[in-house]
């Protein structure tokens, strides 16, 4: 059976008590279409909305968008695996390229990361992607098997990891790569993939980078497209309903 298709929300720094009510409208209007929902806002929006899900008012997963590898300890603002979990994560971002420039994290940082979520007994979501002045150095496949190696742990699975792609210079920007691009690099993602774990098939591959929805339907029938990972097109439940039904 082909991987349930991921229609993911990184809310980033975005998001009050009061956004709640456009996770509630999207449940509305998507129903229970075919695909899994996930949202990962601001860690002050998590239990809360955990909470809505809980109460039936909402139906989606929840995420963090960044963990500790560390399970508790002396780490000022920082928040462990386990804590994401018990505010009612059960996934978590881990290597966004936001946090690879604002936080100087590694592949190795991000593995462990990775691991840490799956201690905790939560899916990781790990993000890869070249910058502007790599593509046009003509390094994005590199970058991206470089990112691959190093950010996703050999504790991996189909079930426990996610792998998205997001070139940084799409982020936020408006632009996205053409459809041969997409195709070509979730193609040597699934190929690194097989070749390193036994289900390397099942794993899902999100493409993120400007994705709303007049390209969400263009985007998701690229081949290894198993979903997307959305900014800021997944704040409001009129933008991020037409994706999520894209997919379905
Ligand atoms: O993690 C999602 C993200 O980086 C893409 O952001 O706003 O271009 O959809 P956006």
């Amino acid at each position: 059976m082909p991987p349930r298709k991921l229609a993911a929300g990184n809310w980033k720094m975005n998001g009050t008590l009061a956004s709640l009510a456009e996770v509630d409208a999207l449940t509305r209007d998507c129903g229970t279409a075919g695909v899994e929902i996930l949202i990962c806002p601001p860690a002050t929006l998590m239990r809360p909305m955990a909470d809505c899900i809980g109460r039936g008012i909402i139906a989606v997963a929840v995420g963090g968008q960044d963990c500790h590898a560390k399970e508790s300890g002396a780490h000022t603002g920082d928040i462990s695996a386990e804590q994401l979990r018990d505010a009612g994560a059960s996934y978590v971002i881990v290597g966004h390229s936001e946090r690879r420039a604002d936080h100087g994290e590694t592949d190795e940082d991000v593995a462990a990361k990775a691991v840490a979520a799956h201690r905790a007994g939560i899916a990781s979501v790990i993000c890869l992607g070249e910058t502007e002045a790599q593509r046009d150095a003509n390094e994005t496949l590199d970058v991206i098997a470089r990112q691959l190696a190093g950010s996703v742990p050999d504790c991996a699975t189909a079930a426990n990891t996610v792998i998205a792609y997001e070139p940084v210079w799409a982020i936020g920007t408006g632009r996205t790569p053409t459809n041969d691009q997409i195709a070509e690099v979730h193609a040597a993602m699934r190929e690194a993939l097989v070749a390193r774990f036994a289900d390397g098939a099942g794993f899902r591959l999100l493409y993120g980078g400007s994705v709303k929805p007049a390209n969400a339907a263009e985007i998701f029938a690229i081949a290894h497209v198993d979903g997307a990972l959305v900014g800021g097109a997944s704040l409001k439940a009129a933008d991020f309903a037409p994706i999520v039904k894209a997919l379905d």
